[in-house]
């Protein structure tokens, strides 16, 4: 049974937050490490990943009890490139079970690190897999069926970034820290010394903070020597949209989404981004100056309930860059990027609805030991899928990147194009996706798709497919989640 649901049930505590204008950017933005690997002879590149308890210092003199990958809150960016064997050897150093969910990735489904890979306290865990997708910033987190929102929210979360031939020849920054950002959004809300996990303000979307993060930066800055520099936006809270632009409305360009690079870049001024989601946009800084990431409130013509339940009344400063005195000259940015990697629908085989609301998917909550769809590999189907609530979700497949055909029957929005595998659902909305299941096959393993609203996704909006060979029926998930 669902705790969630029945009914307008959300309690105003707060007026809408609002730091703008006040907001002063004191601390220098951290950037996550990356992840230091081996390149075996055979080609095999080796990650360490431990996950920890720990404590960290988000303000001066305050130590905050937070988990992390090796290390007190967040986790190393690991980095890969097309073609080469990754395998990550996770330690659970945790006082409970949890998993490490790569998000975006394409691999077998036993190494997806979703709630069947379970990996108990004190135990390891050794996915392996051949990276065979374009470059894409992708991310990783737990993915614990139940305490997947209380998982991250602690601060299980990292970048895996991914390179390729295409990827590497672009005129794009590409100077990991320097001019090339992984820009990590959390929303926290600290209760005393300790982070808040109440769901007080909206009780039907989750945790919603108080004041923005990045990277595990409280009012970050970053002083930057480059004329172009790449944000890698990820929004990697639980349950918070945001609508990210400059304070000074100036243009950037978008260039990259979910699955990777667009065709092209595209300059916008706005992008929203729900959890889950990812784009990697440039921005053109004059010597000198400083400007603000800041995400406005959403747009008033996606309604009041998505205002209030995805936290979007609310605006935030997010970061502040300060271009150096004098700055490196850039190239321009190509006018074309990569080829579309997503297939266009014209040979798709099925078409499936799935309506989701509270109540779960097709009005089934999750449930572990339940196959809700099978699929064929090697072939492609289409995806209409329709919120039928009052409240905002949002819609994230594993294994896959999909095209966005249409939003209500209309061309999608910029911000939609792409390779993409998260997609945000404002109340009403249907959006129709077109897949392709390129495997490998294995009948038992199921992948996951649910709402990216995470304590949604704990709740039960998820569903589980299988991948089998042309003529294959699915089997049972194994009984024994664990490791
Ligand atoms: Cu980012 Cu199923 O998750
Ligand atoms: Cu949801």
């Amino acid at each position: 049974a669902l705790a969630i649901g029945g009914g307008v049930s959300l309690v105003y505590v707060n007026a809408a937050v609002s730091t703008v204008g006040s907001t002063q950017f004191s601390n220098e933005l951290a950037i996550p490490p990356l992840a230091p690997s081996r390149l075996r002879p055979d080609g095999t590149r080796e990650f360490e990943l431990e996950m920890r308890s720990g404590r960290t210092e988000f303000r001066p003199g305050q130590a905050t009890e937070t988990w992390g990958f090796n290390g007190a809150y967040l986790g190393p960016t690991l980095r890969a490139r097309r073609g080469e064997q990754v395998a990550v050897t996770v330690r659970n150093q945790l006082p409970e079970a949890s998993t490490v969910h790569w998000h975006g990735m394409h691999l077998p489904a036993a190494m997806d690190g979703g709630p069947h890979q379970m990996v108990r306290a004190g135990a390891t865990w050794t996915p392996r897999w051949t990276v065979d997708q374009p470059a894409a910033t992708l991310w990783y987190h737990p993915h614990p069926h139940g305490a997947t929102e209380e998982h991250v929210r602690r601060g299980l979360a990292g970048m895996f970034l991914l390179d390729d031939e295409v990827s590497e020849s672009l005129p794009l920054p590409r100077n990991y820290g320097v001019d090339d950002l992984p820009v990590i959004v959390q929303d926290v809300k600290f209760r005393g010394a300790e982070l808040d996990s109440s769901h007080a303000i909206f009780r039907d979307v989750g945790f919603l903070g108080d004041q923005t993060m990045v990277n595990g930066t409280l009012t970050p800055y970053r002083t930057v020597g480059d004329e172009l520099v790449r944000l890698r936006l990820l929004n990697a809270s639980t349950a918070r949209t945001y609508t990210f632009g400059f304070a000074d409305q100036r243009q950037f360009s978008f260039i990259a989404t979910d699955g990777g690079l667009l065709e092209h870049p595209i300059a916008l001024d706005r992008l929203q981004l729900s959890p889950g989601e990812r784009a990697e946009i440039v921005v053109r800084v004059r010597a000198g100056e400083r400007t603000v990431l800041r995400s406005n409130k959403l747009d008033a013509g996606l309604g009041f309930w998505t205002q209030r339940f995805a936290g979007g009344d609310d605006t935030f400063d997010v970061l502040e860059l300060r271009a150096a005195d004098t700055l490196r000259s850039a190239p321009e940015l190509p006018a074309a990027l990569a080829l579309p990697s997503t297939p266009d629908g014209s040979d798709a085989v099925q078409e499936r609805r799935l309506k989701i609301n509270l109540a779960g998917i097709n009005g089934k909550p999750m449930a572990m030991d339940r196959i809700d769809l099978t699929v064929t590999r090697g072939t492609t189907e289409t995806w209409i899928v329709h919120n039928n609530d009052g409240m905002p979700h949002n819609f994230h497949i594993h294994d896959v990147q999909f095209r966005v055909l249409t939003r209500n029957d209309g061309p999608p929005p910029a911000e939609l194009t792409g390779p993409k595998d998260t997609v945000f659902l404002p109340p009403d909305a249907t959006v129709k996706l077109v897949l392709r299941f390129d495997g490998p096959a294995d009948p038992k393993v199921p992948y996951m798709y649910h709402c990216h609203l995470l304590w949604h996704e704990d709740q039960g909006m998820m569903g589980q497919f299988v991948v089998v060979e042309p003529g294959g029926a699915a089997g049972t998930p194994p009984r024994d989640h664990g490791h």
